[in-house]
């Protein structure tokens, strides 16, 4: 059987899986911290923040292509290693593929999701962000099913079903005031556009990650080079709200471009682009050595992280719903992994590798 890819012997799939559950909550308590602990005259603009977590992220997927484009793949062959200029040729006849445009579809979803985020997380409590924003994994299932025809057990189904109620639970005993709820500063938030935002959120993000999935894993083309097209095709999508929601600084004409974008753009503005360029590059891995439902899974943990550092951290104190509702979102991550007994159900559509 292939090797499976590891670090120290331990899975890929399980380490990207759990960074990603981690990541998660620290994003969603920090990007709310960051828009909503200053008032919006100094806030940092959400759109440059969208724009450097792309550049970011395509500047480290290339720097891992480069470095991966002699360690032989798609196929692990021992080779000498070549020249540095064969090695950029190389790799730019790979980004710039004749199938590279299929990136631009993800690339945009994933721009609008990006901004949306920023949206709901100035205008719901971090907690009831990171809620809603599990309805992602009832809009991934039904793109996964429709668009790569993946067929979930019984049991898959009612693994699902068990998460969102897992969820609703862990939700019900939230009334006091968290850590996972900073609710923090002078700035005034708009629950309706908040939820508009999040529920957008969830559909781009079934669709881009499913076809993101789609992509990759029916092509042999390296991840790191996907990401790469990816971040590229992101560029300009990521740049448009920049001159829109700025336009106003660059008709008073007043100051460059870099100080146009990076007005405001402090400690908390570059930890939550920093944050995010980690969660964009694990979320790649997580598509590729799991699957875009596992990972749901996965963020869905984050929310029972996320209480357990407010236990830690802030003497939160832990209720019976609290452990009911985090036993029953565990339940089901475990009932979804099960290898469904008979040939009957795929786990994957036949014809992937
Ligand atoms: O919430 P969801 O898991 O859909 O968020 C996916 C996030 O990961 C987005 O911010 C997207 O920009 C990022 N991503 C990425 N590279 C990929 C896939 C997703 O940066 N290959």
């Amino acid at each position: 059987p292939p090797a499976v890819p590891s670090l120290c012997g331990i899975p890929l799939k399980y380490i990207s899986l759990i960074t990603l559950a981690v990541q998660n909550s620290a994003l969603t308590i920090i990007m709310h911290y960051s828009r909503v602990s200053t008032p919006s005259s100094r806030a940092y603009s959400a759109a440059t923040a969208v724009l450097m977590n792309e550049i970011l992220k395509g500047l480290i997927s290339l720097v891992i292509a480069f470095v991966r484009i002699d360690t032989g793949y798609p196929h692990d062959m021992v080779q000498a290693p070549s020249s540095i200029l064969t090695r950029l040729r190389k790799l730019s006849r790979d980004v710039f593929s004749q199938d590279c445009w299929k990136l631009s579809i993800p690339a945009i979803l994933y721009v609008i999701q990006n901004n949306l985020q920023y949206v709901a997380a100035s205008n719901l409590e971090a907690a009831t962000f990171q809620v809603t924003y599990q309805m992602k994994i009832l809009t991934t299932a039904a793109f996964s099913v429709l668009l790569l025809r993946k067929k979930l057990s019984p049991a898959q189904w009612l693994s699902l079903l068990f998460l969102a109620i897992g969820v609703g639970v862990v939700q019900i005993q939230d009334l006091a005031p968290t850590a996972a709820t900073v609710s923090v500063g002078p700035k005034s938030m708009d629950q309706m556009k908040g939820f508009i935002a999040v529920v957008a959120a969830c559909f781009t993000s079934g669709l881009a990650g499913v076809y993101f999935e789609m992509v990759l894993k029916n092509s042999q083309t390296d991840l790191w080079v996907r990401n790469v097209q990816l971040s590229l095709f992101s560029l300009l999508p990521a740049f448009a709200p920049v001159v829109f929601t700025q336009r106003h600084h660059v008709t008073r004409g007043t100051t460059s471009l870099f100080s146009i974008l990076f007005h405001n753009f402090g400690a908390w503005a570059w930890t939550t682009v920093s944050v995010q360029v980690l969660g964009g590059l694990v979320t790649a891995m997580v598509i590729k050595y799991s699957d875009n439902i596992l990972k749901g899974f996965a963020t869905s943990l984050s929310i029972v992280i996320s209480f357990l550092a407010s236990v830690a951290l802030f003497d939160f104190k832990m209720t019976f719903t609290f452990i009911l509702g985090s036993a029953i979102v565990l339940v089901a991550t475990w009932l979804y992994n099960q290898q469904p007994k008979h040939a009957g159900y795929l786990k994957e559509p036949i014809g992937w590798n």
